[in-house]
């Protein structure tokens, strides 16, 4: 799907009779549950502990995430087919200190891990930055995958972890499990975003079921787009105030001379809107927006920030979404922290689309 038609994708209207249950751990604003709203789900539980994303999230879906998911119990969460979450990321990205499970950012996997225990839900679909897959040599990804598996070693007692979490481990899990880094620029999306993603389905639900066919049938790979598709009309009101004053765009530059003199990468970027994508908007971007700015040379101006649509547009959220609930500082580290919408979209179809087909008794896993 091309990003135009995917920003016209109309908004879900709940089904009287949802055709599966799901929850929504680590929501930020909703990114991941939009596909599965789409597909028919219901969702029965979502988490967030940022009060403001929660006020973007409730104006969008009609109802205000839980709160610090370390402090609800498994078992006072709904009973569920599907589990999203887009566990946070800090302790594993370039960003932050790298140090994995020793962080309690890090150890939110666990809380995922206990509510798989109590409710073991048929499916679920984690994302994380592309760094997860090399942390500690590969083997903090390997730690999790043989949890999720059930064939885990025992975890160390000084990681840190809930005594719910510590306790749940003894129940081991029996998921199928499969991850991939995937660019969201192979899924009409004008940003290059790579992420993991990781999902999981039951084999005491499935029986013999393959994961790994969720990402060899996706959908919409290598679907051509360009950043003038998010932008909007140049020199039009909406983007007139965010143009970078003359004293950041001097700095900008003078900062980007010192740290190419010193052979160093500084990830500040002028796109044209002729590019086919910028680069990755992170949480940071209300700062100085450095990462992405677009190009006005040719009518005399100073590069100009995205405005907050063309955020939720790079990110391939539907315009349906309603930016209001915040200032534009919150919205940048809303659209910094979550999910490209068509990425999720063509994952979600795919699973759902093996849960079908081995529901309907056709065990026969086939690729392609
Ligand atoms: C990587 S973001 C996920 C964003 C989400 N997928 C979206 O589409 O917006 C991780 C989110 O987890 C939230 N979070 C972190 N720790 C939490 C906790 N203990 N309880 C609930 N939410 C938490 C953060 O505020 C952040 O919004």
């Amino acid at each position: 799907m091309k990003l135009k038609d995917a920003l016209q994708i109309e908004k879900t209207i709940p089904n009287a009779t949802p055709k599966f249950r799901f929850i929504d751990l680590f929501a930020g604003i909703g990114g991941m549950r939009i596909p599965f709203d789409e597909l028919g789900g219901e969702c029965v539980f979502s988490s967030e502990w940022d009060e403001f994303a929660k006020d973007t999230y409730e104006l969008n879906f009609g109802h205000r995430p839980e709160g610090d998911i370390t402090k609800i119990a498994a078992r006072d969460i709904k009973d569920h087919d599907v589990l999203l979450g887009g566990f946070p990321c800090q302790a594993f990205s370039n960003a932050g200190l790298k140090r994995g499970f020793f962080d309690t950012r890090g150890t939110m996997f666990f809380e995922i891990q206990r509510i798989l225990a109590e409710w073991r839900p048929k499916m679920f679909l984690l994302e994380n930055v592309k760094q997860l897959r090399g942390h500690d040599k590969g083997r903090t990804l390997e730690t999790i995958l043989s949890i999720l598996n059930g064939d885990a070693p025992p975890i160390p007692d000084d990681i840190p972890m809930s005594l719910e979490a510590r306790k749940s481990l003894q129940k081991k899990l029996n998921y199928d499990v499969d991850f991939k880094v995937l660019s969201a620029t192979e899924f009409g999306v004008p940003q290059r975003r790579e992420r993991v993603y990781i999902v999981g389905f039951d084999r005491d639900h499935y029986g013999n079921v393959d994961a790994s066919v969720v990402f060899a049938n996706l959908e919409q790979r290598e679907a051509v787009t360009r950043l003038s598709d998010a932008l909007e009309p140049e020199g039009s009101n909406e983007v007139a105030k965010y143009t970078i004053s003359d004293r950041l765009w001097e700095g900008l530059i003078r900062r980007m001379a010192r740290h190419e003199s010193k052979g160093n990468g500084f990830g500040h970027k002028v796109f044209g809107s002729n590019d086919g994508y910028c680069n990755t908007i992170t949480s940071r971007y209300y700062k100085d927006g450095r990462e992405i700015l677009i190009d006005q040379s040719h009518m005399g101006l100073n590069p100009r920030r995205l405005t907050p649509r063309e955020c939720a547009r790079i990110q391939g959220f539907p315009d349906w979404f309603d930016l209001s609930a915040c200032s534009d500082t919150q919205l940048y580290r809303q659209f910094g922290n979550s999910v490209s919408v068509p990425v999720i979209r063509s994952i979600a179809t795919s699973m759902l689309k093996l849960s079908n087909r081995l529901e309907a008794g056709n065990n026969k896993v086939a690729v392609g």
